[in-house]
């Protein structure tokens, strides 16, 4: 079973249940989970399969634990590296800023070498601008708890489904 490290923050625990939902889903792994929040400088370095996860806060910035963290991420060699990624947003009240958070991170690892997997589709959800996309995609899962909360299981598990031959090669 290789070990996956799921990384993630979160202020009013949406992404935390998520994180915990996927851990429970992904069955052909076994998920450690990290709050970012109680999370050792350089505790990505000992994973070489990596799921980060994050939620959007002010007006397109990063959750306040990862703000602290995010330089960390300078340290990490990701060149030998698999992360697939999933943001947490609110697509009606911010959608100038829809899921920025995650884009943020995503440049960081990218320009440290990271193959990142786990794209998904815009289709289905009601923004104008975000950070998070990448050639027409998202650069990973997107929830919106706030407005599409029941759409949230059926992505997961889609999602799931796509990352998991990446994860398990
Ligand atoms: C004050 C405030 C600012 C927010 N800013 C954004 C934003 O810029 N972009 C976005 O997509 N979502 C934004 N959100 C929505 C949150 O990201 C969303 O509610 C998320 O589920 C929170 O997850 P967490 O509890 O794990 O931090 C904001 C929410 C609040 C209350």
């Amino acid at each position: 079973m290789p070990k996956i490290g799921l990384f993630y923050a979160s202020s009013t625990g949406h992404t935390e249940d998520i994180a915990r939902l996927i851990k429970a889903k992904m069955t052909e792994n076994e998920v450690d989970l990290h709050n970012i929040a109680d999370t050792v400088d350089n505790a990505m370095q000992n994973y070489d399969l990596i799921i980060i996860g994050s939620s959007t806060w002010g007006e397109g910035e990063l959750q306040d634990d990862w703000e602290d963290y995010i330089d960390n991420l300078d340290n990490v060699n990701f060149s030998q590296k698999t992360v697939a990624m999933f943001g947490l947003g609110d697509q009606e009240d911010y959608c100038d800023n829809f899921l920025d958070a995650m884009g943020i991170i995503y440049k960081k690892i990218v320009q440290h070498g990271a193959n990142v997997i786990g794209s998904w589709s815009t289709d289905g959800y009601d923004f104008d601008e975000s950070m998070a996309v990448n050639d027409g995609e998202f650069v990973g899962l997107a929830l919106d708890e706030d407005n599409q909360s029941e759409l949230s299981n059926e992505r997961i598990d889609k999602w799931i489904e796509q990352i998991t031959p990446y994860f398990n090669k």
